[in-house]
């Protein structure tokens, strides 16, 4: 079985951005109030006290937004200096990364993953939901920040939706050739925006992969990485191309991750909305961390039936009800 000792932890479940797929203009969402969010000192003690003691190691910040999270330095800054973190990283939009990459590098963040849908600003726009104010620019700017201050590996997210995006695939994979980067595309899934993707559909990591071979050609690389993403390369690039592709393929028989809502809820799975544990409420009523452990330790134990249950039966609608700003990413 799969060791799963990968922690994606969502900061906050709010968003400078109303991407189209995931949280789009008008559909406001319940956000989760500023007294059920877990606090800096709950969310230490539960990595503290329970995640590492049952075997986690590495941790992902994600949101929502994760830099709008008040204090985000500091709660990086003592995640990172856990001697038993071997690996912290952040899931961001890029946006506010600029002013704030030095301080993050400082406190010990190594790699980030940026959400890059569109090298066109008006395109970025429009899919972002820009409300006037034009933010490619700003975003490049943090990619570029991160990049000059050695964030490695950089990864760069790019959710292909068809008619809207899917025409830039060969110059986003350009952008590996010259500069240690790591595009991903990642098929859209119907989490989210459900009448986006009702309307666009998805395309399938293989037909993109036939365009980009076509182009230059593309060889698998050896090094699979943590997560979910085959990997490939253009030849002779300097970064890599992932493929992040779980409508057209299962790879649930090899997830290393669980997920801790901004409000203390464990997920087992991204596509799980009935199995899951209120860390917060446990804690807040007095349990012990070390019940707590015991509690994750059963989730743990439970989670490869689970991941493959809710892959194949889905929700009951084939509709996941939250969105990916909800879950965590
Ligand atoms: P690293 O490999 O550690 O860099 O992380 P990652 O690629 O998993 O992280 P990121 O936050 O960049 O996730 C990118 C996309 O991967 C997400 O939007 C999801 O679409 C997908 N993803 C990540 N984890 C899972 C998972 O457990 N199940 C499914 N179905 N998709 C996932
Ligand atoms: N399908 C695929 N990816 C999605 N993301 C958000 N919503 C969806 C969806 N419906 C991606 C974001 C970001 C990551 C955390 O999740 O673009 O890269
Ligand atoms: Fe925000 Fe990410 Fe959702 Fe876009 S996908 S609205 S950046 S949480």
């Amino acid at each position: 079985m799969n060791q799963v000792d990968y922690l994606r932890i969502s900061l906050i479940d709010r968003c400078n951005f109303r991407c189209q797929y995931c949280m789009p203009e008008g559909a406001e969402l319940d956000y989760i109030l500023k007294q059920q969010l877990l606090t800096d000192k709950e969310l230490l003690t539960l990595i503290e006290e329970v995640f590492i003691p049952v075997g986690f190691t590495r941790f992902r910040l994600t949101g929502g937004e994760p830099l709008l999270r008040p204090r985000v330095v500091e709660l990086v800054r003592a995640i990172a200096s856990l001697p038993q973190t071997q690996d912290l990283s952040m899931t961001t939009n890029g946006f506010l990364l600029a002013p704030m990459a030095q301080n993050l590098y400082d406190a010990g963040l190594r790699r980030v993953n940026i959400s890059l849908d569109s090298l066109d600003p008006d395109t970025f726009d429009q899919i972002i939901g820009n409300r006037g104010r034009p933010r490619w620019e700003q975003v490049w700017q943090g990619i570029h920040a991160a990049y000059r201050l050695g964030f490695d590996p950089l990864k760069l997210n790019v959710v292909v939706i068809p008619g809207v995006n899917d025409h830039e695939v060969l110059d986003l994979a350009a952008l590996t050739i010259d500069k240690q980067w790591h595009v991903r595309f990642i098929e859209f899934m119907p989490i989210g925006n459900s009448q986006l993707f009702g309307d666009r559909s998805w395309i399938s990591s293989e037909e993109l992969r036939q365009r980009i071979r076509q182009r230059w050609g593309l060889t698998e690389s050896q090094v699979r990485g943590n997560g979910p993403a085959d990997v490939f390369q253009i030849p002779g690039a300097k970064g890599t191309l992932g493929f992040i592709s779980q409508m057209s393929e299962c790879f649930c028989d090899r997830c290393n991750r669980m997920r801790l809502s901004a409000d203390g809820w464990l997920r087992p799975c991204l596509l799980n909305e009935t199995d899951q544990i209120d860390l917060k409420t446990a804690l807040r009523a007095g349990i012990s961390t070390i019940e707590l452990r015991e509690q994750v330790r059963n989730l743990l134990a439970i989670k490869p039936d689970i991941n493959f249950k809710q892959r194949y039966s889905g929700t009951a609608t084939g509709v996941y009800t939250r969105t990916m700003s909800q879950i965590g990413g």
